[in-house]
């Protein structure tokens, strides 16, 4: 079965405002341009001289060259255009630069706002443009820490670009889709400035339960990072949800797993773990990707808190969902 166009399936044709991963950060080097293509648009990727990551339009103001086509390049603290050779100032994106004039116009290439965190470019959308009214969650605990970067994943769908992170909250699907014992029980949902943090709870009782805690960090509805104690060690699983157009998006995930135990012992446990994530989230793409998001779902008392999130992912979507 081929799923029918997501644009068809989802409550708005807008991308959510929101940070959005356009690069992983061991992909951008120093003064080269790495293109990308997400959100219906053209991007370059590169870091300065300093190291800082910046992420530009890919098209020259002067004529519309690509700027990584042909030997478009960075040279000297200078973008150089490959059709005219227009330079452009990697600091603030001035042209500063144009071989064949008397008079440099006035013109700069589009800048975006870029953070890196959590070892990812990301940068902000807003459907009307307008400036970041929040910062992505940053991860301490992989900053501080010695991690080992187990494993990582992409997944191209076709679901509603806005429910991808409402299968957290979708519990009962847990049991039935993904058959598993029980469901797992969401404790406190807290809203705070980058987003939702959210507990699960543990059942004490087990005391053959590998699994200590596990907390959950979602940006916006762009970003998650979920952090795993078990019992001797802790991983940390980094997602992005980037949307390539109107019909696919793409989710990026990779594992850290803590550099506190034996290779044979973090293999062990990484192998599990990347086996299960990897079977239920092929299990997720086989439903979502043909899901069509309901405004108005007939839920009943097994339900997880499925209007809980959406209440609070309105606040992203240019159409309210429910
Ligand atoms: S199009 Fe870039 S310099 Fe002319
Ligand atoms: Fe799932």
């Amino acid at each position: 079965m081929k799923p029918s166009p997501m644009s068809l399936r989802a409550p708005s044709r807008e991308f959510p405002k929101g940070w959005y991963c356009v690069a992983d950060s061991k992909e951008v080097k120093v003064e080269k341009l790495l293109p990308v293509s997400w959100l219906g648009r053209d991007y370059v990727v590169f870091r300065d001289t300093q190291g800082l990551a910046k992420v530009a339009d890919a098209y020259c103001p002067h004529l519309g060259a690509h700027l990584a086509s042909h030997d478009g390049c960075i040279k000297e603290g200078r973008v150089i255009c490959p059709f005219h050779h227009w330079g452009f100032d990697t600091s603030t994106g001035k042209c500063t630069d144009i071989p064949y004039a008397k008079v440099i116009p006035p013109v700069s290439l589009t800048f975006y706002e870029v953070r890196e965190v959590n070892e990812q470019i990301v940068i902000w959308y807003h459907p009307e443009g307008l400036a970041p009214d929040r910062e992505p969650y940053q991860s301490d605990l992989l900053k501080e820490r010695e991690w080992v970067l187990f494993d990582s994943r992409s997944w191209t769908s076709s679901a509603p670009f806005c429910d991808i992170l409402e299968n957290l909250f979708d519990t009962a699907h847990i049991l039935m889709l993904h058959h598993a014992h029980e469901t797992p029980k969401l404790g406190n949902i807290e809203e705070l400035d980058y987003g939702l943090k959210v507990d699960y709870i543990m059942d004490p009782d087990k005391s053959d339960q590998p699994m200590k805690s596990l907390t959950c960090h979602i940006s916006g509805i762009t970003l998650l990072v979920q952090h795993y104690e078990f019992v001797g060690t802790e991983a940390l699983f980094v997602f992005s949800f980037t949307p390539i157009d109107h019909e696919y998006f793409v989710q990026r995930t990779h594992l850290y797993l803590l550099n506190n135990v034996s290779p044979e012992v973090m293999e062990n446990i990484g192998k599990e773990f990347v086996d299960r994530f990897v079977m239920e989230v092929d299990q997720d793409m086989e439903v979502l990707n043909f899901k069509k998001h309901l405004t108005k779902p007939r839920l009943c008392d097994g339900d997880g808190p499925i209007l809980r999130f959406r209440r609070y992912s309105n606040q992203f979507l240019e159409k309210e969902g429910v």
